[in-house]
């Protein structure tokens, strides 16, 4: 993979600082994303992880920094014009509009695309998630937690974003579904969307990765090629469990 050399940076933060109110939560977070890259946050629980998705997505707004996503400032847009720009985002806990049908949560992702475009967007993500398409009319609160992300990430696709933004796609489930969806995203990436991704499975994440962050106190303490970090003797211990 030459993926980081030549490639151009997709997404930036620049000295981020964010939080709730008077809580800050980030300090001087500085991140760059390449053009076709899979890139990594990790981090145990409370760190910061989801609260630097959300600050990217002007869910809540960095009280210092830079956030540039494709060259542009964003960090004073609102929410749907970040989004609109080509950012797709697969919440934690999934969110799938429970009691709605998966061709209807597929819908409500694709509000901002053609009809004709719709149409072929559906037959990419069925084709994707095979599963998705044999229950289309099922309701989403039916579907087991593997197919809820599955939809929760096709859902994110059907705008054809050029970043895809995960946060945490593997937790609670089975490990050989959570393989399954991290197979997926290989191929997702392969077929030209950048992605970053969340993870608390630190095996994973580094393995689909080219390049991870080490979030501890809503700060990065390492940021390597993932395959530097996997062998990183305090990676390996703090985060792999292994001695
Ligand atoms: N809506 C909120 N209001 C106030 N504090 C919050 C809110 N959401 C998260 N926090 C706090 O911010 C910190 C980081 O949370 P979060 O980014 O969700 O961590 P992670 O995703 O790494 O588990 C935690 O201390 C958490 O309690
Ligand atoms: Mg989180």
């Amino acid at each position: 993979m030459a993926k980081d050399s030549n490639n151009k940076n997709l997404l930036t933060l620049e000295n981020i600082e964010s939080g709730y109110g008077k809580v800050k939560v980030l300090h001087n977070v500085s991140l760059k994303i390449k053009e076709g890259q899979i890139v990594t946050i990790v981090g145990a629980n409370g760190v910061g992880k989801s609260t630097t998705i959300k600050t990217i997505l002007g869910l809540i707004k960095p009280s210092s920094g830079q956030i540039k996503f494709k060259n542009e400032l964003i960090n004073s847009l609102e929410t749907y014009k970040i989004i609109a720009k080509g950012i797709g985002y697969s919440p934690e806990g999934r969110e799938v509009f429970g009691n709605l049908n998966v061709y209807e949560n597929l819908r409500i992702g694709a509000y901002t695309v053609s009809k004709d475009d719709f149409t072929k967007r559906l037959e990419e993500v069925y084709q994707l998630f095979p599963r998705l398409k044999e229950r289309k009319n099922q309701e989403a609160s039916s579907l087991s937690g593997g197919e809820q992300q599955m939809l929760a990430i096709a859902r994110a696709l059907m705008q054809d974003p050029d970043l895809l933004i995960l946060d945490e796609p593997s937790l609670g489930l089975a490990p050989i579904i959570a393989e399954e969806i991290f197979n997926r995203l290989a191929e997702i990436n392969q077929m030209g969307t950048t992605i970053l991704l969340i993870e608390q499975n630190v095996n994973l994440a580094l393995h689909l990765s080219d390049h991870a962050y080490v979030m501890e106190k809503g700060k990065f303490v390492l940021d390597e090629k993932a395959s530097i970090l996997a062998q990183n003797d305090y990676v390996k211990k703090t985060y792999m469990g292994i001695a």
